[in-house]
């Protein structure tokens, strides 16, 4: 079942200098609990993309679509982590989750909100942080959190935007497996269906059930790939995975050579 639908998606800003077009002619679907990774070039459209997925961007033609409802404004039903720590500085670690909840679940009281902020501290390695201010944790573990406040709301829809983009390398990898788990769901979370921006392809590989990539500017779909790799993943085992391999090879070959991809930008300008 399609949890997710776009469909004949155009975004376009304006401004004084008259139009831009960051999405043209944009469809696809994102079945329910499925995790679909959009990756492109840097200014492709993808942050336009989740804009209009979370409803704070209005397509100027087409639209996306929820349970069948047309998207169009911001609701509680989908939680948003983007790259740059999303945290309120004056507030605690643990304020800061329970917050995120008293948005989605308005009838619990504040002791509720506050254990169960605290189960979610805990599922992301951050139990005994809980009465410490942002400012007071590294990058990796402010993400952590922010994934806690979104993972507590317990949404059906999870859209993230690069979340992983400024923590290094081994951290990441370790993000991306605390994700997949959480991902899973259990008595305290139900299942979630995934919205995962990042320009990464080795990232969005490990990550996804399926990855669409788009060209770049104005964003179109240039392709799409199923990723079979069995769950649970981990990057001990699937990094020496021949598939794995040969599916990093192909999308690094497409996104390089047809100039739709990254580097792909600065190699080929003219
Ligand atoms: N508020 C805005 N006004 C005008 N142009 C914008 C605005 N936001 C983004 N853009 C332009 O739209 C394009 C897509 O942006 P964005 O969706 O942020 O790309 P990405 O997330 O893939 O880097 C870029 O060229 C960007 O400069
Ligand atoms: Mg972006």
């Amino acid at each position: 079942m399609n949890k997710i639908e776009v469909k004949e998606l155009y975004a376009e800003y304006s401004d004084k200098d008259g139009k831009f077009l960051a999405l043209k002619d944009v469809a696809f679907n994102v079945r329910e609990g499925e995790f679909v990774s959009i990756i492109g070039s840097s200014g492709c459209g993808k942050s336009t993309l989740l804009g209009v997925l979370e409803g704070i961007i209005a397509p100027s033609s087409g639209g996306a679509y929820i349970d069948g409802q047309l998207i169009t404004g911001p609701e509680t039903n989908r939680a948003v982590v983007f790259q740059h720590y999303s945290l309120f500085p004056w507030m605690t670690v643990r304020k800061n989750v329970a917050f995120g909840l008293k948005q989605a679940k308005h009838d619990l009281s504040r002791s509720e909100r506050y254990a169960i902020s605290d189960v979610f501290l805990k599922k992301v390695g951050l139990f005994g942080f809980e009465h410490k201010y942002p400012f007071q944790l590294s990058g990796g573990m402010q993400q952590r959190a922010a994934i806690a406040r979104a993972l507590a709301m317990d949404t059906d829809i999870l859209l993230m935007d690069e979340p992983f983009g400024a923590i290094d390398a081994k951290n990441r990898a370790n993000m991306q497996e605390l994700l997949l788990s959480l991902w899973d769901g259990d008595g305290n979370s139900k299942k979630k269906t995934v919205v995962f921006v990042t320009h990464d392809i080795e990232e969005a590989i490990f990550l996804s059930d399926r990855i669409i990539m788009l060209t770049n500017s104005p964003g179109q779909i240039a392709a799409e790939f199923d990723v079979y790799f069995p769950r649970p993943r981990v990057h001990s085992a699937i990094r020496e995975a021949s598939e794995y391999i040969n599916l990093r090879n192909k999308l690094m070959a497409i996104f390089y050579d047809e100039n739709i991809g990254i580097s792909a930008n600065e190699e080929y300008a003219i």
